[in-house]
């Protein structure tokens, strides 16, 4: 088969087309044929080695994974033994948190694993690209914000992948929302459900007169001592983004009534992620939430999608179609 592979950190070029010998499932496991597979922030990560923590993970000198990518999706072409829940020419989704490998024409994964089979009428692409950032999103919103109906919410970072299924499940939840994004993306989130937009290029929504129950900053471009004034009695704060500040802010926020929280969604179990794609699912089937997708790529040019992934400008999910 064919795959995305990189053996040294650095710029989007490091990663090249290579072949590979075609995996083969084991017992409990499923062959998928890779139709689309995200890159993510946590790829572009991986591949130039920055932050640098991230090297604990993948390897200190040189990347031991080789092939990048975690959420997936295609179809079943082969199915190991005591696999009961799925059978060849399924159409699934899937995320296998930490262990990458999906840039790639072939990949297997546990039937036990975060896969779900994707209704007939539901495009591929749709389902991945919102389960990308729905998947981030929706343990922040429903576990960690336990956001309410009436309540008032700022997406700080409305215009990404995660930002975009925030706004959308927010809305779903019944809050009242305010997105803060670029004025390029501003007809984006409107149109995904926002009841109000901050263009961030011109006012800055810690100095505004409003005041939010949960401030929940996707991009990590804020911090909670910036933003606490805007935040309400008893409000959390929440950041995907780790910075070590964040320890302190913990206790600051409690001695003034409020909640500040790092959350690390991406190393949620397998087996809760897997409900979260089969409550997700229904809701694209049925149109509630839509999915964006910023550009799409072929494997060949898959130093091209990292590259729009760097920028940091991208609107939704970047595929790669090998
Ligand atoms: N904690 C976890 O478990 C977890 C899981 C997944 C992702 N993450 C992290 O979450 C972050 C967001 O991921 P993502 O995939 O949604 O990112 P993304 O898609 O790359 O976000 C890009 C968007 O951010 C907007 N943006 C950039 N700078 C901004 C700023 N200063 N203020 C407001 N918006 C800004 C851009 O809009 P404009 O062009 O309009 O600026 C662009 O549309 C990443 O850092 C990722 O590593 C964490």
């Amino acid at each position: 088969m064919r795959a995305a592979s990189f053996d040294h950190y650095g710029a989007p070029e490091v990663v090249t087309v290579v072949d590979l010998p075609d995996p083969v499932p084991a017992a409990g496991e499923v062959l998928v044929r890779v139709e689309a597979a995200c890159v993510t922030s946590a790829d572009v990560a991986a591949r130039s080695g920055n932050p640098f923590a991230i090297r604990m993970v993948i390897g200190l000198a040189r990347p031991r994974q080789r092939v990048l990518g975690t959420e997936f999706a295609g179809t079943i072409a082969a199915i190991g033994t005591d696999v009961t829940r799925f059978a060849v020419g399924d159409r699934v989704v899937a995320a296998s948190g930490a262990s990458f490998g999906a840039h790639a024409e072939l990949v297997t994964v546990a039937e036990s694993g975060a896969l779900a089979k994707i209704p007939d009428d539901v495009p591929l692409a749709d389902a991945l690209a919102i389960s990308e950032g729905a998947l981030t999103a929706l343990p922040f919103l429903r576990d960690h914000a336990r956001l309410a109906a009436g309540q008032r919410i700022l997406i700080n970072g409305a215009s990404g992948s995660v930002g975009t299924a925030a706004v959308q499940l927010a809305k779903l939840f019944g809050a009242h929302v305010t997105a803060v994004c670029s004025a390029a993306n501003a007809e984006l989130v409107t149109s995904l459900g926002a009841d109000r937009v901050i263009d961030y290029g011109t006012e800055d929504f810690t100095r505004g007169p409003d005041r939010f129950d949960v401030i929940f900053d996707v991009v990590g471009g804020s911090t909670y001592g910036r933003s606490r004034r805007v935040l309400a009695a008893g409000g959390i704060y929440l950041t995907t983004v780790p910075d070590p500040r964040i320890v302190v802010d913990r206790m600051r926020a409690r001695m003034l009534g409020q909640h500040a929280r790092l959350a690390l969604t991406g190393l949620r179990k397998d087996a809760d992620k897997r409900v979260d794609l089969e409550w997700l699912l229904p809701l694209i089937a049925d149109g509630t939430l839509v999915a964006v997708i910023d550009s799409r790529y072929p494997l060949e040019r898959v130093a091209d999608a990292h590259a729009r992934v760097d920028t940091r400008r991208k609107r939704g999910a970047v595929l790669l179609e090998p």
